[in-house]
């Protein structure tokens, strides 16, 4: 049976697709639309990022490739063997440029893709959090008067500029990882290490 890939359609799918090639492994075509994507002896989903480590804790895939953003989310039980290097972000607290921090006593109202990370990052700092949980464009939610605060991830810091937004705190940073689903990893000892061992040598090739 094939190994299965779990990928993000998002933005690490370029990053994953360079790394692959580098590697001399195949990928599925940019410009196909099938989610389930056999090609050259190994079967490719091309799912939502937060649904990778799903796929993968639950055995549908092998293993896959995902953000540690998403896993700091999902805490998905799975082993993460190996930091790919690329899709480096940050996870970050934003506010509206100007805006006068919330006081200890309030409760801040953070929008986010990540509920889970923003309610542990405010009460880890003794500060009370109501979040409300959207499923992207978080950056509008300020404005709009729905949130005093964003929790999300910033990588050239080009939608927190344009919509008025600054970094107030460093929440996390982030990466592409590839995580193993725990019985695949021993089930499949040869062709995971063999997979393993690619993708570390392309990454530091
Ligand atoms: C992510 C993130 C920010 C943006 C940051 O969104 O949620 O909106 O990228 O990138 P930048 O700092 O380079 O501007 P994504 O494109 O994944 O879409 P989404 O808002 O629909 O989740």
């Amino acid at each position: 049976m094939s190994l299965t890939i779990a990928l993000s359609k998002g933005k690490l799918l370029a990053g994953a697709e360079d790394l692959f090639r580098k590697a001399g492994m195949p990928f599925p075509a940019s410009e196909g639309r099938r989610l389930v994507v056999p090609v050259d002896g190994l079967r490719f989903l091309l799912v939502k990022d937060m649904d990778v480590p799903t796929y993968v804790e639950h055995g549908v895939a092998d293993c896959g490739i995902a953000g540690r953003d998403v896993l700091l989310e999902m805490e998905p039980d799975v082993y993460e063997p190996v930091d790919l290097g690329f899709g480096r972000c940050r996870l970050v607290v934003a506010r509206p440029r100007g805006a006068s921090a919330a006081t200890g006593a309030s409760t801040v109202r953070v929008a986010t893709k990540y509920p889970r990370v923003a309610s542990a990052h405010f009460l880890e700092r003794g500060r009370s959090v109501e979040v409300v949980r959207l499923a992207g464009s978080v950056e509008l939610a300020p404005g709009l008067g729905l949130a005093d605060c964003i929790v999300d991830v910033v990588e050239t810091g080009r939608t927190l500029e344009e919509n008025g937004l600054e970094v107030v705190e460093d929440v996390a940073v982030s990466s592409a990882r590839l995580i193993v689903n725990r019985a695949s990893y021993h089930a499949r000892r040869e062709e995971m290490s063999g997979l393993v061992r690619a993708l570390e040598k392309a990454r530091t090739a």
